[in-house]
């Protein structure tokens, strides 16, 4: 467990550029009119909501009941369950997953997981942050815990391409390509509502005025690198994008 908890409203309000930069995922996974879709990881359903417009029939699963909630005020068919227990078997086309991967610890069942939720010959596309990303953030966070002296894991995972492929492969899957894409994205609304957002697991056990006094030293840490003369601030960004399938016909060993 990350410790990271959602809030629908902030994430709604200051994570909003996830979906919205979604599109080209959208576009990888290219739903047929009819196809059954699983999104993992699908949040408040932004993106389900975009891959029934495009003709999926989809299942969204995630993890937070909060954001589930929104998920379902978009009429979404959606269901909570851990990313590494999903209970499919050989029920969808595709499998989409969209900034989710980089938030578990260990992929494996995950994979195997996918792999058994789609038929033979079915499609698993999707991004999430690969190595390098928000690599300056992550030091800022590590640069601050490190003057107080207290512990800090981060609960995130970056794998480089290879790293990934090498994961895909044994899970039994065919890639058919994967890319390792800087992608500088814009905060509108800041750095501080950024770590507030997606950070928020960051030095949970210290007393709430010196957490506060950490997150702004960390925001100002990264001020020279992330924030522009006019006040504008960028995140360093990096996807690692991937298409890949459960190769056709019975999996071997199976009667
Ligand atoms: C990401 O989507 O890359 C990401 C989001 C929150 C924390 C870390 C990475």
């Amino acid at each position: 467990m990350t410790g990271q908890r959602w809030s629908a409203v902030d994430y709604g309000a200051h994570g909003r550029f996830v979906s919205d930069l979604g599109s080209p995922v959208l576009d990888l996974v290219a739903p047929q009119p009819g196809e059954r879709i699983l999104d993992l990881g699908c949040g408040d359903g932004a993106l389900t909501a975009q891959l029934v417009a495009r003709g999926g029939v989809v299942v969204g699963v995630d993890a937070s009941a909060e954001l589930l909630v929104a998920a379902r005020e978009r009429g979404l068919d959606v269901r909570r369950a851990d990313a590494r227990a999903l209970p499919f078997v050989e029920e969808f086309d595709a499998v989409f997953s969209n900034a989710v991967l980089h938030w578990i610890d260990d992929l494996e069942p995950v994979l195997a997981g996918v792999r058994r939720a789609l038929r033979p010959g079915g499609r698993f596309v999707g991004e999430f942050g690969g190595h390098g990303n928000v690599a300056a953030i992550a030091t800022s966070l590590r640069a601050v815990a490190s003057r107080r002296g207290w512990p800090l894991t981060l609960p995130w995972r970056f794998p480089t391409v290879d790293e990934f492929e090498a994961q895909l492969v044994a899970a039994g899957f065919e890639t058919s390509g994967l890319w390792l894409i800087p992608r500088p994205t814009d905060l509108p609304s800041g750095m501080a509502d950024w770590l507030r957002t997606f950070a928020n697991w960051a030095f949970r056990d210290a007393p709430e005025p010196e957490r506060r006094a950490a997150f702004a030293e960390a925001e100002e840490l990264l001020r020279p690198s992330l924030c522009d003369a006019r006040g504008r601030w960028t995140a360093d960004y990096v996807r690692l994008r991937f298409a890949a399938r459960r190769p056709p016909g019975p999996s071997p060993g199976a009667q």
